[in-house]
């Protein structure tokens, strides 16, 4: 996990945030024990912007990944996952654990179940 964490950390280094200056790097952890990184990217039209979370991810699914082990965050703050972001890490990995780290390493442990409990999913629509 410590390589997963450093890798999100590296990835808020390629960070697009000419608005917000929020910077954030994103990482999963796939099932082979590949690492695939993202971070944030923001768009003049503000909602357009996308998540480094959703980055990472939509990376490795269209690198043909589709199974996840874990996720790591870096932002300056320690800042948790949007609920945009929750909604599609629930969707694509299921229950899996999230390193959440600030500038200063320190990390936050949980999980995608924690951060969206009562979770709506495809169970709801069959
Ligand atoms: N951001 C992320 O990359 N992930 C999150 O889960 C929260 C927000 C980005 C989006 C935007 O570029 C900046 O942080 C400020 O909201």
């Amino acid at each position: 996990m410590k390589e997963l964490i450093k890798h999100a950390q590296e990835m808020r280094t390629f960070s697009h945030a000419p608005y917000s200056s929020y910077t954030v790097g994103a990482a999963v952890l796939t099932e082979d024990g590949s690492i695939i990184g993202g971070c944030n990217v923001e768009s003049s039209s503000y909602s357009l912007t996308c998540c480094a979370e959703r980055v990472a991810l939509f990376r490795a699914i269209s690198e043909g990944h589709s199974s996840f082990k874990g996720l790591a965050v870096a932002t300056e703050n320690g800042g948790s996952l949007c609920g945009a972001c929750r909604q599609v890490v629930w969707d694509l990995c299921g229950d899996i654990p999230i390193f959440i780290a600030d500038k200063n390493g320190k990390i936050d442990k949980t999980t995608s179940a924690e951060l969206l409990p009562e979770a709506f999913d495809k169970s709801k629509l069959k």
